[in-house]
């Protein structure tokens, strides 16, 4: 039998088949350089406070730098009966420098060290989904700002509804994930405070200098109470709520490129570069990314549920079930960042079919709430205004005609009120424009819109 390090009581060595079942090396290898970074801090700050030696934290120091060294070049021997990420490398540090390596777990247990390395990552890896977040943002004004003069119809239902600039529409999906950005931010909040120190959860007897560590490690606040802090995955729930809701905007958003990139549309181009071919007709252009971005949704959904259930109900403090987090945590985060990388790049090559918006614009009445948003500005009530426009919009289907192809007495038919400035407002520039009301799709206020966000933009 293989001694673990944690085997001082025990007679009999671990079953092939729980050693197996239990092992988390497999995935959690992936917080190698977290694990190591905290070690790190945590042997410069006990021989600070002399809890060890200065030449064996040195020791202990050089010996974890060529740790990192041998994982990065693919050489580290990870083994599974050693568990987890943890184990395999305080191991190894005593294979390669000796007994003194085991100083390093002092004031220590694998309670803190866990939830200090997840939070080192998560930080990492939100920073980087924040850039692209912003990126995307950027993106989406300066589409705004290239197609300012492109009119879509917006569609409620799936109906046409209204006149709006294709601008607005952008403008609205840059909101969203401006959102977006200031929940991941938020979320950064709460991961910002060091765990390491809380031991196994009830502190540790040596006299750790735990403000120290935060400071190496760059944290601005420790945590406060040692069972709350080996207890909580708060902060991995925050994470991955926060990135349910962005694939739910993702997914919105590719759902209106892949309706917008049918033939029924074909208000888009996605490019050859995003979409792929059918393997039996011919004639196909698949909007494959987009779908996909919307299909991987669900699996970050499912990882949250996965996440709340596994802490419900779940004892003080630490318990083993709460290894079962990490997986959820990794496939979150290369989904979601999987998905933004590949959204944002789409967008680079996207292009909006302006001549086939319009077209959409020129059948099905668009204008017909400016005929009774006209009237209703003359004094009758909205409730009158709609039946009487609803009216005008029969005639006209009749008579197979667009409502600004009525003339004045045919619409004096039907309301004394109505006069020739009627025609300013239910034309298509005319009616985007009478949109002044603050938010809405006048043109005018698209261009304040992508004016301020250039400005947040510059200050983020
Ligand atoms: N691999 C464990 C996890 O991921 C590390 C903490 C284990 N602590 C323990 N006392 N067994 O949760």
């Amino acid at each position: 039998m293989k001694k673990k390090l944690w085997a001082g009581r025990f007679k009999k060595g671990t079953h092939k088949v729980a050693e197996k079942f239990s092992a988390s090396i497999d995935f959690d290898q992936r917080l190698y350089k977290e694990d190591i970074e905290g070690s790190i801090a945590h042997a410069t700050m006990l021989a600070k406070e002399k809890i060890i030696l200065k030449k064996e934290a040195d020791k202990i120091i050089k010996g974890l730098k060529q740790i990192e060294k041998e994982i990065e070049a693919g050489k580290f021997p990870f083994r599974e009966e050693l568990e987890d990420i943890h184990l395999n490398i305080e191991k190894r540090l005593i294979e390669k420098i000796g007994d003194v390596g085991g100083k390093i777990h002092t004031a220590r247990s694998r309670n803190d060290q866990i939830a200090l390395d997840m939070r080192l990552y998560l930080r990492r890896e939100i920073d980087e989904i924040i850039d692209v977040i912003e990126a995307i943002c950027m993106r989406f004004v300066k589409l705004a700002d290239e197609n300012i003069d492109a009119i879509i119809p917006l569609y409620t239902h799936v109906q046409r509804g209204q006149p709006i600039l294709l601008s607005h529409q952008l403008m609205a999906l840059f909101e969203m994930l401006k959102r977006d950005r200031e929940r991941y931010i938020d979320c950064l909040k709460r991961i910002n405070a060091l765990p390491l120190g809380a031991g196994a959860g009830a502190g540790t007897t040596f006299p750790i200098n735990r403000k120290l560590v935060a400071k190496l490690l760059d944290f601005p606040e420790v945590t406060n109470n040692s069972i709350d802090t080996v207890s909580d995955r708060d902060f991995i729930v925050e994470f991955i709520s926060t990135s349910s809701t962005t694939m739910m905007h993702l997914s919105r958003i590719s759902e209106e490129f892949v309706l917008w990139s049918t033939k029924e549309f074909d208000f888009v181009d996605l490019g050859d570069e995003f979409t792929t071919g059918s393997s039996i007709m011919p004639q196909k252009r698949n909007p494959d990314m987009a779908e996909l971005i919307r299909g991987k949704t669900g699996r970050v959904y499912g990882n949250l549920v996965a996440i709340l259930t596994l802490m419900k109900g779940l004892p003080f403090s630490y318990n083993r079930d709460m290894q079962e987090d990490k997986e959820p945590m990794f496939d979150t985060v290369d989904t979601v960042k999987s998905c933004l990388e590949v959204l944002s790049e789409m967008l680079q090559v996207i292009e909006f079919k302006h001549e086939n918006m319009k077209k959409a614009l020129n059948e099905g009445f668009i204008t017909a709430t400016d005929v009774a948003d006209y009237l209703s500005r003359k004094g009758m009530p909205f409730r009158n205004s709609h039946e009487v426009a609803g009216k005008i919009v029969s005639y006209a289907e009749k008579k197979g005609l667009e409502l600004a192809d009525l003339n004045i007495s045919e619409f004096k038919n039907f309301s004394d009120l109505f006069e020739q400035d009627l025609y300013k407002y239910i034309t298509l520039d005319g009616s985007i424009n009478s949109r002044k009301s603050h938010g809405g799709t006048a043109k005018s206020n698209v261009k304040k819109m992508i004016q301020s966000a250039k400005k947040e933009i510059a200050g983020w």
